[in-house]
């Protein structure tokens, strides 16, 4: 199975999947940060942007956007919701744009699909030499050391006549630098039911390193994962809203 099979074949199911996301919020926040620690232009690119849901905030706010991602058929869905973005089949730690730009953003922890540290490394790499100058490099993160093995997030949904049950959670043994990112979707039709299952390899690091490998191309502010309200990181948490300012 390649790695993003578990992403085309559920490209279909992506937007019900991530329904009780509040998009709106968390672009609305990252339009603010990048208002108060950002240089006031309004190019956006977004990296691991699936079916472009956060990009259409951002083009509402009056950004000219971009997005890349690994998965054709989350770019195609992204195409028709974002007609005035571009996008592009690209792979964030490897990725090129013709002109810098002012803000970039990854979601959903899309940062810990780089898989590993070095391809993490040039990722980063990457995005410092896509921003201009005073340009903001915003993303979420979790720390490998905070992971709760037992907790999931779990969420029900209606479309047509049937039912989806949908259930996430990190799992991390506890060293090494990989975690999962487990994900089950269970779909039921009358008597029928329909399961789904994968478990997906996903690079798993510590806030101070994290924060150590981004401090050669930014200046590094850790908020709480609180989209809402913004507050520095408490010491125990791991889960986080880095806002990173190009040097
Ligand atoms: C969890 S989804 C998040 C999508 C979107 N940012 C959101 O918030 O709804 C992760 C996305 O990252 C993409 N992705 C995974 N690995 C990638 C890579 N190496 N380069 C670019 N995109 C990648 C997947 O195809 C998928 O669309």
């Amino acid at each position: 199975m390649s790695e993003t099979v578990l992403y085309t074949d559920l490209s279909a199911y992506y937007d019900l999947m991530c329904a009780d996301i509040n998009y709106q919020a968390q672009s609305d926040c990252v339009h603010r940060l990048h208002q108060i620690f950002g240089n006031k232009g309004v190019s956006h690119l977004d990296i691991g942007c699936g079916t472009g849901p956060h990009i259409r905030h951002f083009l509402d706010h009056g950004y000219q956007c971009q997005g890349l991602d690994l998965n054709q058929p989350m770019l195609d869905q992204a195409q028709i919701r974002c007609p005035e973005a571009a996008f592009t089949l690209q792979n964030m730690c490897e990725f090129r744009i013709d002109q810098p730009v002012d803000l970039i953003t990854c979601f959903l922890y899309s940062i810990h699909y780089t898989g590993e540290l070095q391809p993490l490394q040039h990722c980063i790499g990457a995005v410092a030499k896509a921003l201009n100058a005073g340009g903001v490099f915003c993303f979420n993160a979790v720390d490998k050391d905070h992971i709760d093995n037992q907790s999931s997030v779990a969420h029900s949904t209606h479309q047509d006549n049937s039912c989806f049950d949908f259930r996430s959670g990190w799992y991390y043994e506890g060293q090494g630098d990989q975690q999962k990112l487990r994900l089950s979707i269970r779909k039921t039709t009358n008597e029928h039911v329909e399961c789904w299952q994968d478990s997906h390899p996903m690079v798993a690091i510590d806030f101070a390193q994290l924060t150590k490998m981004l401090d050669p191309y930014f200046e590094v502010t850790v908020l709480e994962h609180n989209y809402d309200t913004l507050q520095p990181l408490e010491v125990n948490s791991g889960n986080a809203l880095f806002v990173c300012v190009k040097r």
